[in-house]
């Protein structure tokens, strides 16, 4: 889909806290801009970006950290609170340090060091549209299906507008299927919805350092690549496909993980069904993965213009 053309605004018009909108001022005051082209200048800074982090991707193999970035950033989202940026979600805030120090959020530091040179060049992507950015692209290079994606999101100002601590579920609650509900529940997600994001599990691993959950390393994990160590879900950990279905399922081999909530996928009879579905028919997993992480991704987030726009 191509950018939207805006609706002129006058000046005061949409968000102070988007980057750009010091760029618009300047242009119209020079009066040789449309505001149409302020959403030019924003997609071609994320195009811009987008190639960064493809060369990122290529260079450290960190797809696994930026679609962790991506999610711990919306998955905050209450969709009982109605007031931004209380409500919390894609918008940002887990670039501050309050945030990142959170339990759930132990590693994460290093995915922000590592994108944070792009944001210095392309200062006009916000940072809740570089997590966001950052994640589809690495499911898309790890052979993943192509997200529909939005763009436009605004970020938060300050510290003191990130969400609370324990947001994001924890591995292992004493009932799995209770807690994955209550918690993706309150982000307005379902079971469906639940199971295909467990799905990016394929990517990744868990660090006893880090999280507490995983082995210090696998034969899958020892020799890299990115940093050694941890436990994967899969043995083709920076390959996005179906096996973490199969594998969670069967599980096969002692090296890799099995965490409660992945257990539960295939012991609760309502995630099962897609669970099952999943581990024999990839097509149907990359199809409700695209758009549960689309709708992910959108959580929580105030767009500017209004309904965002889309990239080619
Ligand atoms: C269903 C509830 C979930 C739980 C309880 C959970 C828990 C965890 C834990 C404990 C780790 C290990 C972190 C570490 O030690 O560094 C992890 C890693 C990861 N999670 Fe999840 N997760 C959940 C859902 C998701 C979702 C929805 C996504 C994305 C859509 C996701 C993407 C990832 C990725 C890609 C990694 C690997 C990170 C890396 O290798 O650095 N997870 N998760």
């Amino acid at each position: 889909m191509a950018v939207p053309h805006l609706i002129r605004r006058g000046v005061s018009g949409g968000s102070p806290l988007h980057p750009l909108r010091g760029l618009l001022f300047a242009s119209q005051e020079f009066g040789q801009r449309s505001l149409s082209s302020e959403t030019g200048d924003a997609a071609a800074q994320l195009k811009g970006a987008r190639e960064e982090v493809k060369q990122l991707l290529k260079a450290t193999s960190c797809h696994p950290i930026l679609v962790r970035l991506g999610w711990h950033d919306s998955g905050t989202y209450d969709k009982n609170i109605t007031e931004w940026p209380k409500c919390g979600g894609a918008n940002g805030s887990l670039r501050f340090e309050i945030e990142l120090k959170h339990g759930a959020n132990a590693g994460l530091v290093n995915a922000l060091k590592l994108i944070q040179p792009i944001k210095d060049k392309y200062s006009g992507v916000t940072y809740a549209d570089l997590f966001q950015l950052s994640s589809a692209t690495a499911i898309e290079e790890a052979g993943g299906p192509k997200i529909p994606m939005v763009y436009g999101r605004v970020d938060v100002a300050a510290p003191e507008q990130c969400p609370p601590e324990g947001r994001l579920p924890a591995a292992g609650p004493p009932s799995p299927a209770e807690h994955l509900r209550e918690v993706f529940y309150r982000m307005g997600l379902n079971d469906k919805e639940i199971v295909a994001l467990s799905g990016a599990h394929t990517l990744g691993r868990a660090r006893p350092e880090r999280s507490g959950w995983g082995k210090p390393e696998t034969k899958y994990t020892k020799n890299g690549p990115g940093a050694p160590g941890g436990q994967s879900w899969t043995s083709q950990w920076l390959k996005f496909d179906n096996s973490y279905f199969k594998d969670v399922k069967e599980r096969r081999d002692e090296d890799l993980l099995v965490l409660p909530t992945d257990a539960v996928l295939f012991e609760d009879s309502s995630f099962k069904f897609y669970a099952e579905k999943y581990a024999v028919d990839q097509d149907a997993f990359f199809s409700d993965y695209a758009e549960a992480h689309a709708k992910l991704s959108n959580l929580g987030a105030k767009f500017d213009p209004p309904k965002g726009f889309s990239l080619n």
